[in-house]
This record gives C-alpha cells, structure tokens and sequence, in this order.
C-alpha cells in the first residue's frame, strides 16, 4: 500500500491495494492513516460487488441495515439484496422508480447527525460517473475548530446543539413530500449533540454542527442561535478547509462524519450511480 496527502488539511490517497484482500495487519495500517488524516481516503481502482462492499465496511464497524436503521424514508433506495448499502443515484429503470436517492446530501452535512449514535465512516462507491460534474466536497471541521480564535473556541466548547432530520427534510428541496415517511418524525430522528467534540481515537477536538441537520443551539434565543450558527458556517465552510473530490468510476472514498462534513455538488444531468455503506458511531463526547 502506498499512501500520499490529499490536500494540505485532510485526506489520503491510498493505491497498490485492494480492499477485499487485505490481511488484519494491512487494514490496521489503512484504517490508523485514515485517522492519522482526520477521516478521508481516497482508493482509486476498486473492484467491489454489494458483498465484497459490505464485507470491507464491516471491518469499521456495525453497519447502518443491520443494528440500527435508517429514517424511513431512505428504504425504498436501500439495495432490494443488501439492505447495508444505500443506493444514491439520479438514475430510473424503465417502469420510471428511482434506483437510487437522487439529489442525496446536495447541502453540507455530516451523516446521520440527527441519531443518539451516527455515522461514524460512510464508504461510497462510484459505479456510474457523469463525464463532468457530480464532485463531493469534504471540509475538515478538525481545521475549522483549531482555525477559531480562543474566544469563539471558548463561547462555542461548552454548547449544545439540536440536530434533527425535519432540517433537511423541510429546508434542503431535496426532498419531496411523497419521499417523506410518518416515521421520519417520529422522534428517532433528533437528538442534542455537543457543538465541540473530541474524536475517541485521534482525540483531536472538531465542530459537529452543520447547516444540513442542525436546528439550533440549546438555550440560545431563536435569532441568537441562527446569527452565531451562520458565522460558525461561514467558517466551517471556508476552501481552505476543504478537499473536493472529482469522481472516476470505481472510486471507494471513505469518510469519518465526527471530524468532516460533505456536500454533492448537483451540477450534472447524466447517470451517476453509487452504492454507501454507512458505519454507525458510538455517542459523540467533548
Ligand atoms: C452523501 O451525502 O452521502 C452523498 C454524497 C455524494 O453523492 O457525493
């Protein structure tokens, strides 16, 4: 296995590997390099079936379709043999159903924020990529945090906030009212967060608020929340923080959703088809 930086602020890019064949030793050095970059890889080249796919993910961890579940209305795009991997796609077969979720994660997020336990890596896997457009963005929000000046480190440390999938269910336009399920709200789907955490393995400290499923900050006046949300946005946000990612077919990019957020740039109109495998978290802490 090689491996060499993304970007100057996270990432890796791993090559001379595959991913169904590594030995416990080999996927200890990736899985640490991995954290060693605050939570993005990059694999080029991967041959991966739904199997192999979900077999290599569960070396992370339990997967999101086996202990804990999605919100309802991610199920109808959950692979029909394989209810671990989440089929993102604008793609329809010839009766006109999705194939996949179209538009998923098309405004910065970080996975499954709304859950007591949320995603911890999420691995997507290109299948079908349009000839342009159709990148991933990932800001490190390790960088974000230690870029703050002490007084905002101070202020923002010892909050809480809300995070609830009514966010972007309501507000993003991704979804359609058809898509939305009754259980969706049904309580499961929000959960208070701290605003600061500290990652269990790196220990490095990181923003876990994001404008995709963070309602507000616990105990904040309406408008105070939103005004300081948006400048910790602002910030979070910034280029310098960010790897983008342009996609080629067979791509695994694997993220950690505790020290990154993400965001689908939806400037394409041809077929793009992935399959993510999701890892479930334990809580996060400060
Ligand atoms: C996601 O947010 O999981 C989807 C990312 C992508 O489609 O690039």
């Amino acid at each position: 296995m090689k491996f060499k930086p993304l970007s100057s602020v996270l990432g890796i890019e791993v090559s001379e590997v595959d991913v169904t064949n590594l030995s416990n030793d080999e996927f200890t050095e990736l899985r640490m390099r991995w954290v060693e970059s605050d939570g993005l890889a990059v694999i080029r080249g991967q041959t991966l079936t739904p199997h192999t796919q979900t077999e290599f993910s569960r070396r992370f961890g339990t997967l999101f379709g086996e202990a804990d579940h999605f919100q309802d209305s991610v199920k109808p795009f959950l692979h029909p043999e394989y209810p671990t991997i989440y089929r993102v796609s604008n793609k329809k077969n010839t009766d006109g159903e999705a194939l996949g979720r179209s538009r998923a994660g098309s405004y910065w997020h970080s996975d499954v924020s709304f859950r007591k336990h949320p995603a911890m890596a999420s691995l997507l896997y290109g299948i079908e990529i349009p000839p342009v457009g159709g990148d991933t963005i990932f800001a490190s929000q390790v960088a974000a945090y230690e870029a703050l000046s002490p007084a905002m480190k101070t202020l923002l440390s010892p909050l809480d906030a809300v995070h609830d999938f009514r966010v972007a269910a309501q507000n993003s336009g991704t979804y359609a009212t058809a898509d939305l399920a009754s259980g969706d709200f049904d309580g499961q789907n929000s959960y208070v967060h701290p605003v600061v955490i500290t990652h269990p393995e790196s220990r490095k400290k990181s923003l876990f608020v994001n404008p995709g499923f963070t309602s507000h900050l616990l105990d904040f006046d309406p408008t105070e929340s939103a005004g300081l949300l948006n400048i910790v946005y602002e910030h979070s946000k910034r280029p310098e923080f960010n790897y983008r990612h342009s996609w080629r077919t067979n791509d695994l990019v694997i993220w950690d959703n505790r020290s990154t957020m993400h965001l689908a740039i939806q400037d394409y109109t041809a077929d793009r088809y992935m399959h993510r495998s999701t890892v479930v978290a334990g809580q996060p802490a400060r």
